[in-house]
């Protein structure tokens, strides 16, 4: 296997763009090209106002500064960053399917497909292509199926390589990997990969298996997260219930060392990009396979997580007197977690669209979403027309602005700024009683007893 000078990256997302922008920084004889066929987000990666960059992570911008331009690039040209490429790295979206047989469960590969074929098509040389988009088990067959069958001659070896950083916390999770997950058949190529990653992370942390493997381990690793999210949930549930704690409940049992404290946060629902497509896929796979007590059990789920979401907004309703017609109700967030600003199935989009069935006022304060992404959330669920989604929801760029008048306050996302808040202040400006519904266990009840708020918070 000759040594690789030159990787390319399809794919300049939230996983492709900090993932390759790492890799260069790590390997400075590398020369490592993120394309895209979306010309806009190629444009925002090669700003030179890096505070306009498509994705925002936390020092993401200071390893862009350092790698882009010297061995870190972003390009269109798809076709000759391929030719170029000693490594292809896939890295496009898989969502789930919207149409057809699995339609609402498995994964859509169209996307993957249509790079399997631009690859084959325009490879003059033999190619390492390495899968990182999270993929049903046995893509890695229908890739090399692609490339083996259309290719003139060329020889290929698929890698998946599954990748494992969270948003927020993407630039610290790649320079500091629990572990990097290779599967492959070739030693080789195998090998090729993990000199990549040796640059940074020590041998014991790049865990070698075989194709299946590695595809298989990612789709677990998401639903036990996603698990366990679920599984605190639904205790909270049974803490309102009863008058148990969620939070010293999940501190008790994340004491036991089998356990462990991490992922057990009670909130209004885990959203994200990841969690619920790979639970789905997993869920799809299993059926395939006839395994429906296996694919019930992960369903299970999912449904646990809309239950908490639907949940909380009739908890609002309800709580108001079983009415929020025409009643504003500020949100506190919208991303799907804090220190990003990405929204896929964040919860407060579903949250939102049961008030909006109900005719409430929503008015929204993200520090990191614009006012386009949250009505095109709105619109992608297509409930009501685009025109009702405008009527019934503003978007405001200062939350002062989200509370001034407002019946009540939801909070969707952690954001430590909301902590800060001159609580004291908002309460003068709201409505009477002022509820706080609070999703993300994140305020001070006390202080916001003491100044007079009806607060409701999960599992309390
Ligand atoms: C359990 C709890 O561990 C303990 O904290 C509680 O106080 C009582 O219940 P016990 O039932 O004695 O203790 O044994 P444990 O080691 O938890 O095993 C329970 C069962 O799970 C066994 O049949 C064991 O074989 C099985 N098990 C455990 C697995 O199949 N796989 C595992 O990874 C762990
Ligand atoms: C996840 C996995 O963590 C990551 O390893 C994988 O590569 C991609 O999917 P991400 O979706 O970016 O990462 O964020 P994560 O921190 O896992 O949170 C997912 C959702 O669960 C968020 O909505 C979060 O708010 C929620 N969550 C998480 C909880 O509600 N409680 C918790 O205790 C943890
Ligand atoms: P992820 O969270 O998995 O990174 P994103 O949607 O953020 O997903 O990023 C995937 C990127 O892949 C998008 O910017 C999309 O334009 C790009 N993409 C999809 N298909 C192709 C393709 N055939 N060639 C080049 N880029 C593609």
């Amino acid at each position: 296997m000759k040594q690789i000078k030159k990787i390319t990256c399809i794919g300049a997302g939230y996983v492709g763009g900090p993932t390759m922008s790492v890799i260069a920084q790590k390997n400075p004889h590398i020369q490592v090209t993120v394309v895209d066929i979306n010309q806009a987000r190629i444009a925002a990666w090669n700003e030179e106002d890096l505070s306009k960059l498509p994705i925002y992570e936390k020092g993401l911008d200071a390893v862009v500064a350092e790698a882009r331009g010297r061995n870190l690039f972003f390009d269109t040209d798809v076709d000759k960053a391929i030719e170029e490429a000693d490594m292809i790295f896939i890295s496009v979206n898989t969502p789930t399917k919207t149409y057809g047989k699995g339609k609402g469960q498995a994964a859509d590969l169209k996307f993957i497909e249509l790079c399997a074929r631009q690859i084959a098509e325009v490879a003059k040389d033999d190619k390492i292509v390495v899968e990182k988009s999270t993929l049903p088990v046995r893509t890695a067959e229908t890739l090399k199926s692609i490339l083996d069958n259309t290719s003139s001659g060329v020889n290929f070896h698929v890698l998946s390589n599954p990748e494992f950083l969270a948003e927020g916390t993407a630039i610290a999770d790649l320079h500091n990997p629990d572990r990097v997950l290779i599967g492959g058949e070739n030693t080789e190529a195998i090998n090729a990969l993990v000199g990549i990653y040796a640059s940074w992370v020590p041998n014991e942390r790049i865990l070698t298996t075989n194709l299946w493997s590695s595809e298989l381990s990612k789709l677990v690793a998401n639903a036990f997260l996603a698990q366990r999210v679920s599984s605190i949930n639904a205790v909270s549930e049974l803490c309102e219930a009863t008058g148990a704690n969620v939070d010293e409940v999940a501190k008790a049992v994340g004491m036991d060392s089998r356990i462990g404290p991490k992922f057990l946060k009670a909130s209004v629902g885990f959203g994200g990009s990841c969690f619920q497509k790979d639970i789905l896929n997993l869920v799809y796979i299993a059926r395939s396979y006839n395994l429906h007590a296996v694919a019930d059990y992960w369903e299970q789920v999912i449904i646990m997580n809309d239950h908490q979401k639907t949940r909380f907004a009739e908890k609002i309703i309800q709580t108001m007197y079983n009415t929020v017609n025409g009643k504003q109700i500020a949100f506190l967030g919208w991303a799907f977690k804090k220190d990003t600003n990405d929204t896929r199935e964040s919860a407060a989009i579903y949250v939102a669209d049961h008030l909006l069935d109900e005719e409430a006022q929503v008015v929204v304060y993200d520090p990191k979403v614009s006012a386009a992404q949250v009505y095109k959330d709105l619109d992608a669920l297509g409930t009501r027309a685009p025109e009702a989604n405008r009527r019934l929801v503003k978007v405001v760029d200062n939350a002062y602005e989200a509370m001034d008048g407002a019946h009540a306050i939801a909070v969707l996302t952690e954001w430590e700024a909301f902590k800060t808040y001159d609580w004291a202040q908002i309460k003068e400006g709201m409505k009477k009683p002022a509820f706080v519904f609070d999703g993300r266990k994140l305020l001070d009840r006390k202080q916001l007893e003491e100044l007079g708020f009806k607060y409701y918070a999960i599992g309390e």
